[in-house]
């Protein structure tokens, strides 16, 4: 037995949790051990793509769990292989690498594409380039090209030849992407920011000089991918293909699982030996995953994306009209951010908290936006009585 309490003594300080402790869930609903419902509109943070418990990803856990839970990268595992090609089927991609989680698939796309600049141009090619705001996870690699102080602060120093450039800007871009850069790091959609669309001019312009100073573009789809935009990746609306594309959370449903995604010229350079993760691959993992990849990949699901965040948009535009409690609303596929008109009682702490009080699970980007990032699947009627809860939340801490 368990309480909330022992948190605090028995875990180290970086996270606080919410009050109430999560017992079991079951589609986009969730139970806490007093037994209340919540509606979940976070699925975790963007990652129980279809829901929890979904039937068909039980059957292909447990289905595994009784043949083979691991296997080491001396050995053939039929499991990721059978993902790797329904990963080369659905996008871009002719060569895949598994890891665990996002951060891990980003570290991995960097070390690829220096080694590709190495092997390929010169060893001076090393520089990464990445954007103000951006989010792409915890490592040290990954906190230097996130940039910001509140990642950095005390954990350095920081791995080099990293410089930063601000979001949807073209400005001087083209002194940013020079010769000396090996890759250009890029999310299309900053979710951590408050769900920030890049600018398709800004995408285009980068795509150009990655090719005229020969450097990789790396498009960071930990948490807009899986179908999380509407389509199986979000590259696929702004007229761009990766060289690289790091893949994570969704993609597992809800069980660990980190991808690289390239083509077969630019993982010729990842000679034996040169990288490698225990457990990236696992077999439990890439047999949920596979079946959450091929339901990801129907047109239906995804055109039923588009139908859910159409709703979403109509009801939250509603409740902007009658309470003004936001200065945005942007959405990509089931990915909404509402920035808050933040007053002395209205904040997103004492948002959040109403919510989990009626009984809806809410996420917050960049300390001002509401975040809606729920299962892919979700029901209509739950994406109203959901937004009906936040509706009486905002009336309640609007007053
Ligand atoms: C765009 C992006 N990249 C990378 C990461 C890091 O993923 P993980 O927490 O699985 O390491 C995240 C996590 O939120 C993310 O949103």
């Amino acid at each position: 037995m368990v309480t909330r309490t022992d948190f605090n003594q028995y875990m180290m300080p970086t996270y606080k949790p919410a009050e109430f402790i999560p017992s079991k869930a079951k589609g986009s609903l969730l139970w806490d051990k007093e037994n209340k419902k919540y509606i979940d509109f976070a699925s975790g943070i963007a990652v129980s793509s279809l829901g929890h418990c979904h039937p068909t990803l039980n059957k292909a856990l447990a289905d595994q769990s009784k043949k083979i839970w691991h296997l080491s990268n001396l050995l053939t595992n039929e499991p990721a292989l059978r993902l790797a090609k329904i990963f080369c089927k659905h996008t871009f991609a002719e060569k895949v690498f598994f890891a665990n989680s996002g951060a891990e698939a980003v570290e991995g796309a960097i070390k690829t594409a220096r080694k590709y600049a190495y092997l390929n141009h010169s060893k001076r090619k090393n520089e990464i380039v990445s954007f103000s705001d951006a989010f792409h996870g915890r490592t040290m690699m990954a906190i230097a090209l996130n940039g910001s102080d509140r990642f950095i602060e005390g954990f350095g120093p920081m791995p080099e030849g990293i410089k930063h450039h601000p979001f949807n800007d073209e400005n001087k871009l083209e002194k940013a992407i020079t010769k000396k850069t090996a890759a250009v790091i890029l999310e299309l959609v900053q979710g951590e920011a408050g769900i920030i669309k890049a600018k398709r001019g800004f995408v285009q312009k980068i795509k150009r000089l990655c090719k005229q100073n020969k450097a990789l573009l790396i498009i960071d789809e930990v948490q807009s991918g899986a179908g999380r935009t509407g389509t199986l990746f979000a590259y696929e609306q702004f007229d761009v293909k990766p060289d690289i594309l790091c893949c994570a959370k969704g993609i597992g449903g809800g069980i660990p699982i980190g991808a690289i995604l390239t083509s077969s010229q630019i993982a010729e350079c990842m000679q034996l030996g040169s990288h490698g993760s225990t457990f990236g691959g696992n077999p439990l993992a890439c047999a949920v995953a596979e079946q959450v990849m091929m339901m990801l990949s129907k047109k239906s699901l995804l055109n039923g994306v588009k139908k859910k965040e159409k709703l979403f948009l109509k009801e939250l535009k509603d409740i902007n009209k009658e309470f003004k409690c936001f200065s945005a609303i942007r959405s990509s596929g089931l990915w909404i951010g509402c920035k808050l008109n933040v007053s002395e009682n209205f904040n997103l702490d004492t948002m959040m908290k109403a919510c989990y009080a009626k009984g809806l699970m809410i996420l917050k980007a960049n300390n001002n936006t509401i975040r809606i990032a729920p299962s892919l699947i979700i029901e209509d009627d739950l994406i109203l009585k959901g937004l009906e809860i936040l509706r009486q939340a905002i009336q309640e801490q609007i007053r």
